[in-house]
């Protein structure tokens, strides 16, 4: 590596190689590099990645830091009541899905169901590609959500955003959404009935943009989605069926932000979605 090289572009090679290294992948090999290309390279560590590349030179970040919003390691509680999910609407014609979703922002309205409502600044709806062969579920807003009124866009969100990165994909290509639209005040859990208020409009979101695969983030995501409680462990690495799409289980980022060593965990489910979409899976070295 040349000395004259700026050292926040070295910081963000070293945590994209560190991120390698937490996938297990340890072996790297050079290949030729146009100098003019490294002017352009987006010195930070965080921000998300909009090429798919496959060399070590190029990873992805997925730059961990300490901290938590989500509390995967709490005990399950006692099994609550999970209401049935509505059934699955017929597909709506892709043409249709932008304006199928504004009608579901539009139901939703100044909503006040819930008490949510009460210390929430902003209903955080969705983001992403309406035609999305992908789809992320979270948990709920946090306050940098509620600020901004978009899912995942804290730090959570980078480490999402770098998890998108390294299938290969954009964030911008996939959909993202939250089982509910109101930040839980010191962003706790949502109360069952908090959950069950707001969940059928994940319900319908899902049925209008039928993706390929969802992928739900933590366990209470995985709770709403599937109508059980059921501890994470039990629930990752298999594919699940949820309104006649293919679902998997994965931690939450929050959680992978507290405890880096699941990340690698956390790969192994991203990449049973890559397959199922048909991307390509880097090959383990
Ligand atoms: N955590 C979530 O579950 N969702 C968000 O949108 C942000 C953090």
């Amino acid at each position: 590596m040349p000395s004259s090289i700026d050292p926040a572009l070295q910081q963000a090679i070293a945590a994209r190689l560190r991120f390698y290294r937490d996938l297990g992948l340890t072996e790297f090999y050079r290949r030729p590099v146009d100098p003019s290309d490294l002017q352009t390279l987006d010195a930070s560590e965080t921000g998300p990645e909009e090429d798919a590349p496959r060399s070590a030179a190029d990873a992805p970040t997925f730059q961990i830091q300490p901290q938590a919003q989500t509390q995967e390691t709490t005990p399950i509680p006692p099994r609550k009541l999970v209401p049935t999910a509505p059934p699955v609407a017929p597909t709506a014609p892709q043409i249709d899905r932008v304006e199928a979703l504004r009608l579901i922002r539009e139901d939703i309205g100044d909503c006040t169901r819930c008490a949510l409502h009460r210390g929430r600044n902003k209903i955080v709806f969705a983001d992403g590609d309406p035609n999305a062969r992908l789809m992320f579920v979270g948990e709920g807003p946090g306050a940098d959500e509620d600020a901004q009124g978009l899912p995942f866009v804290g730090r959570a969100g980078q480490l999402l955003n770098n998890m998108i990165s390294a299938m290969g994909l954009k964030r911008e290509e996939v959909y993202i959404a939250n089982v509910v639209k109101c930040r839980p005040p010191g962003n706790r859990t949502p109360e069952p009935e908090e959950a069950n208020t707001c969940s059928p409009f994940l319900f319908r979101q899902i049925d209008v943009v039928r993706p390929e695969v969802i992928v739900a983030l933590g366990a209470t995501a995985a709770t709403y989605l599937l109508g059980q409680r059921q501890p994470l462990a039990g629930l990752r690495g298999r594919m699940h069926s949820v309104r006649g799409t293919r679902l998997i289980v994965t931690y939450h980022p929050a959680y992978l932000l507290r405890d880096p060593r699941q990340k690698k965990e956390a790969w192994a489910d991203l990449q049973i979605a890559m397959r199922e979409l048909g991307l390509k899976v880097p090959a383990r070295s």
